[in-house]
């Protein structure tokens, strides 16, 4: 066993066998798991109870409540992936997609447009959680560690990881460089299995 964060960290290539402090943020589907590591450990973790399902759920309300249109768990979920975006566009409404779903008032199959401007809008909730978590957790980062972040950065791992403008939306916030992991959907995997066939990150499984 290996604890998520470790792994994530692990995955992405973080120097943690070196007393080099770092800030991974795992995006999953159910949760954000925010971690400091420091000195081959971790320093500092919390979970947040945002991510990509609280996204998918925030673009279905949104267009419910702007569009009367219900759509399903699906649909918001391939809205979010082909379109998604942390932010608003830098120019324009950004992309724009066609939806289909049930008109709210008269029960009948609908199709309306969406863009990337208001899809924006609907994340945003979603996303500033994310964003709070990790302002939470580098008030509560020992000031050598939180040198280390300024320096190294913080690193996404995660399917949410993917969200457009996800990396973006964290450096304007913090001011701190944030990169998206190589693969991020497979962090964790490739992180454990490699923590357990390398001797010296055996010390992080137990
Ligand atoms: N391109 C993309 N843009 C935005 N979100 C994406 C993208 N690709 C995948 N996701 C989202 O990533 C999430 C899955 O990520 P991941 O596999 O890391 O989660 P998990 O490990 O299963 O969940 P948890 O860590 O909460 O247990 C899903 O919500 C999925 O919709
Ligand atoms: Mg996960």
């Amino acid at each position: 066993m290996i604890l998520e964060p470790m792994a994530a960290a692990i995955g992405a290539g973080l120097p943690v066998t070196e007393p080099i402090g770092s800030m991974v943020v795992d995006v999953g589907g159910g949760t954000a798991e925010i971690a400091v590591l420091s000195l081959r450990g971790l320093a500092y973790t919390a979970s947040v109870r945002v991510g990509g399902d609280k996204m998918d759920d925030a673009i279905v309300s949104y267009v419910r409540r702007n569009h009367n249109l219900l759509i399903g768990d699906i649909t918001a979920e391939r809205i979010k992936k082909e379109a998604g975006i942390a932010r608003c566009p830098t120019e324009g409404h950004g992309i724009t997609l066609s939806i289909k779903g049930r008109d709210l008032v008269n029960g009948v199959p609908a199709e309306i447009t969406i863009n990337q401007m208001q899809i924006a809008e609907a994340l945003s909730e979603p996303v500033g959680a994310v964003i709070e978590g990790i302002r939470i957790a580098l008030e509560n980062t020992a000031p050598e560690l939180a040198a280390d972040i300024v320096d190294q950065g913080i690193v996404l791992t995660g399917g949410g990881a993917l969200l457009s403008g996800l990396d973006d939306a964290i450096c304007e916030a913090t001011g701190l460089p944030v990169v998206v992991a190589d693969d991020p959907l497979t962090c964790v995997a490739r992180g454990t299995v490699f923590a357990l066939e390398n001797e010296q990150f055996r010390i992080f499984a137990h």
